[in-house]
């Protein structure tokens, strides 16, 4: 296996990157990764553990103890915390902030990437997050930059979330939050990837962004569709 057989995709939050990384990976047959689960994960244990507030020593110290794993199925990626199912639990507001809260930890990321390696290590992998391109999978030979403007992006999440979102106004807000603490963090931050793809869907359709990936996806690779 070839391990450049890649595709990345980082961009902001709520930019559409793992609707677009699963409909692509099951379009072409790969596998496909959410790295966000992996923050979310290891920032649910640091909530449970009361951990939040103390400062990047700590946390750093705990990420390293946690066993993380994933599984890569069809149709989604489950996350287990050492044996214990996560996945469900995941997904709110919560620890949406608290994920990008224990990701600007340097610690906390180098405690994850060796994951990160071993899940790419067979190729045909479409893989999401903010530093997939540029650090964790400097070599792969496609990668994408999914953007969209903080108001096309919190009023995709607004409508994703139906009627317990809460206002646009504060889902702007917690977007344009997450934006600046993603991309002003000291390891790792959230940047256009070298020789990326930079895709801007604020006012394109998701049909047709998928469509322009999977073209560059045939162009690259080859790729049979399924
Ligand atoms: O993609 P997401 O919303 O599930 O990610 C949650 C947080 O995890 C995000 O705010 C930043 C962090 N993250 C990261 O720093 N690097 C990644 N590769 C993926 C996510």
């Amino acid at each position: 296996m070839d391990s450049t057989r890649i595709i990345t995709i980082d961009g902001p939050a709520a930019s559409g990157k793992s609707t677009l990384a699963k409909k692509l990976a099951q379009k072409i047959g790969w596998s496909f990764l959410d790295t966000g689960l992996l923050y979310r994960a290891l920032a649910f244990a640091a909530q449970r553990a009361g951990l939040l507030e103390k400062g990047p020593e700590e946390l750093g110290r705990f990420a390293c103890q946690l066993k993380i794993k994933v599984l890569l199925e069809k149709d989604r990626n489950r996350v287990f915390l050492d044996g214990e199912e996560l996945t469900d639990l995941l997904r709110t507001p919560m620890i949406s902030r608290a994920a990008s809260q224990v990701s600007a930890v340097g610690q906390v990321r180098s405690s994850l990437r060796e994951l990160q390696k071993t899940l790419g290590e067979r190729g045909n992998l479409v893989t999401e997050g903010r530093d997939q391109g540029s650090a964790i999978f400097p070599k792969a030979r496609l990668k994408f930059y999914l953007t969209a403007s903080p108001e096309a992006r919190a009023q995709r999440r607004y409508l994703e979330l139906g009627k317990d979102s809460g206002p646009l106004s504060a889902i702007l807000q917690s977007v344009l939050e997450r934006d600046h603490q993603d991309s002003t963090r000291a390891d790792d931050p959230l940047v256009i990837p070298a020789g990326a793809v930079k895709v801007d869907s604020t006012d394109k359709s998701l049909e047709s962004v998928f469509e322009f990936m999977l073209q560059k996806a045939i162009s690259v690779f080859g790729v049979i569709c399924k």
